[in-house]
């Protein structure tokens, strides 16, 4: 624990003291608990191993200066996790029943809540999958739903820089009218073919287009894209996206900050008339996107000339992060402060 290197995490997993979880069956969730062991049991036919009945959710908690513990927009990833629900027929958590892990997980995890000064959050990911057994494709009737928390650093590695991203037109990540609106494992099993091939290109995201005409921007891998022009903040709108909290809230301080701001479809090409373009999401916070090669017709849309985030993502960097961290007034009520 002491040799924890705040400054210098990674995304990714280290151990912390617990996770909490409920069980769902015959209509009723039982009362959280915690427990330290990072294991889980269940029956092999349960429906989450075979037919994918899994959904997740990504929020962070962040360390003041005044060393209180913020939790950003909790009740907009329990709602989210409804709909998920909703989505691939699972048992729906109670709002409440959420918010109350998310607490209890983080309370018990305090001392993995990095200190303000190293930039650094404590990662929540609450998940929720079916856990009694079918062998014919249809939903359970059991469920569990844990939440586990880590520290992290950046998602990308570059932090606040600009990174590379690809189109590659022979994938797709999801169906124009299937489960891509939903956090659930299926769509990041669909998105890994893409993201190695990617990776070993030396890319950090894959931007994959409407699956139905392949001419529209539909998201960057595990973010959603937007684009700066003449004062505007432009998001894809589309039927195949997760809907973001972070570019929620983008838009809302875009529009605070005196912008437009349009959710439409964005034309691949269009991507030639921006002046700056980023990524944003609750792991990758914002990633301003230096190029994007859209391999198999060769073209490249270049952002960042000179190497440095735009004035404007960096403006909204810098705000978003002011009220998560909590050195700026939380005038629209995102932040739920641990007492
Ligand atoms: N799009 C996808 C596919 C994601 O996995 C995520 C991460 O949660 C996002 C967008 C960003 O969403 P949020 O800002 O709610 O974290
Ligand atoms: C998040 O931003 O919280 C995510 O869930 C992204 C993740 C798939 C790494």
């Amino acid at each position: 624990m002491d040799t924890i290197n705040w400054s210098n995490l990674s995304f990714g997993y280290m151990k912390t003291d617990y996770n909490v979880r409920t069980h769902y069956s015959n209509g009723q969730w039982s009362k959280p608990e915690a427990t330290s062991s990072e294991e889980v049991t269940m029956h092999m036919a349960a429906t989450c191993l075979h037919y994918g009945q899994e959904a997740f959710e990504g929020m962070k908690a962040f360390r003041g200066k005044d060393k209180k513990v913020r939790l950003f927009r909790m009740r907009e990833n329990a709602l989210r996790l409804q709909k998920s629900c909703q989505g691939i027929m699972m048992a729906e958590l109670p709002i409440e029943l959420f918010e109350e892990c998310i607490i209890k997980v983080v309370k018990e995890n305090e001392r993995f809540v990095p200190p303000y000064e190293s930039g650094a959050a404590l990662y929540i990911r609450p998940l929720i999958y079916g856990t009694s057994p079918q062998v014919g494709v249809s939903p359970a009737t059991e469920y569990t739903f844990l939440v586990f928390v880590t520290p992290v650093g950046p998602y990308f590695k570059e932090g606040f820089k600009p990174t590379p991203m690809v189109i590659m037109r022979e994938f797709d990540r999801a169906a124009p009218l299937g489960t891509g609106t939903y956090k659930v494992g299926g769509n990041y099993a669909a998105s890994m073919q893409s993201g190695v091939k990617a990776a070993k290109l030396g890319y950090s995201a894959v931007v994959y287009l409407d699956a139905r005409e392949k001419k529209y921007i539909d998201e960057c891998g595990p973010a959603n894209f937007f684009g700066i022009k003449d004062n505007t903040y432009i998001t894809p709108k589309s039927s195949s996206i997760l809907p973001s909290i972070t570019n929620k809230s983008l838009m809302q301080l875009a529009e605070d900050m005196g912008m437009k701001v349009e959710r439409r479809p964005i034309l691949v090409e269009e991507l030639a008339t921006f002046e700056e373009a980023g990524a944003c999401g609750t792991a990758a916070v914002i990633s301003p996107i230096l190029k994007i090669d859209d391999l198999q017709v060769e073209k490249t849309y270049q952002f960042c000339k000179d190497g440095q985030p735009g004035r404007i993502s960096k403006q909204l960097y810098d705000k978003l992060r002011a009220i998560q961290y909590g050195d700026e007034p939380d005038v629209h009520g995102w932040v739920t402060i641990l007492d």
